[in-house]
């Protein structure tokens, strides 16, 4: 099944490193991040969890649940995690799924059988309060993500989601942003009362709101 932006994250029950889960029940009406890795016991997918563990206060900050994915069992994924503290420097905090009969993974297309037909790409959903997938990113196996973009987006879909905003490429916090096409001149004038600074008509910026 293919999933688009906008779209209800499908539900399902698993086993995972922190006991059997039904996702949505998991998630309880968080942001949340699901994401998969291609194998236990490789260098790239090591590397990631370790910098995603150790991004756990940043989550935790944003208020979004983070679970990891592979299409490895339980034992595989908690005998892997020592490796995983003893060379990241951070221990896994986070629940990670054992998929073997990959139900979660072609419920969430996250086997793309050209890269590789048994194992998962690095799929990350980003998922909302309301349970609609918010943020979709796919890499390949041999590139592993970058986390701190994955935290700038979360920023910029939170700050999205409260404000008649969007941000720009390369936004980070704090950074410039733009109001709405859908925002009138009206409507700006009574959201923004300090004024814009308009490039263009449609290219009108704000300083980022107080949250
Ligand atoms: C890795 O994590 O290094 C990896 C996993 C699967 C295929 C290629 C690389």
């Amino acid at each position: 099944m293919s999933i688009r932006l906008g779209d209800d994250a499908p539900n399902f029950t698993a086993e995972t490193t922190q006991g059997t889960i039904d996702f949505h029940d998991w998630k309880d009406g968080s942001w949340a991040v699901l994401f998969s890795h291609p194998k236990d016991f490789t260098p790239v997918c090591t590397t990631e969890l370790g910098a995603v563990a150790s991004l756990g206060d940043e989550f935790a900050e944003r208020g979004v649940k983070v679970i990891g994915l592979s299409v490895d069992p339980v034992d595989s994924h908690l005998e892997w995690e020592q490796d995983i503290a003893e060379t990241q420097g951070a221990a896994v905090n986070f629940p990670m799924i054992a998929d073997p009969d990959r139900a979660v993974a072609d419920l969430y297309d996250m086997i793309h059988p050209n890269a590789n037909d048994t194992q998962t790409v690095r799929s990350v959903f980003v998922i909302g309060p309301d349970n609609k997938v918010k943020l979709m990113l796919t890499y390949p196996a041999s590139t592993g993500r970058n986390f701190d973009e994955l935290l700038r987006v979360i920023d910029s879909l939170q700050l999205t989601a409260r404000h008649q905003v969007a941000t720009p490429a390369n936004w980070k916090q704090g950074g410039e942003v733009i109001i709405g096409a859908a925002v009138s001149d009206e409507d700006a004038a009574q959201r923004f009362p300090d004024g814009w600074r308009a490039d263009k008509p449609y290219l009108r910026w704000v300083a980022q709101p107080a949250d």
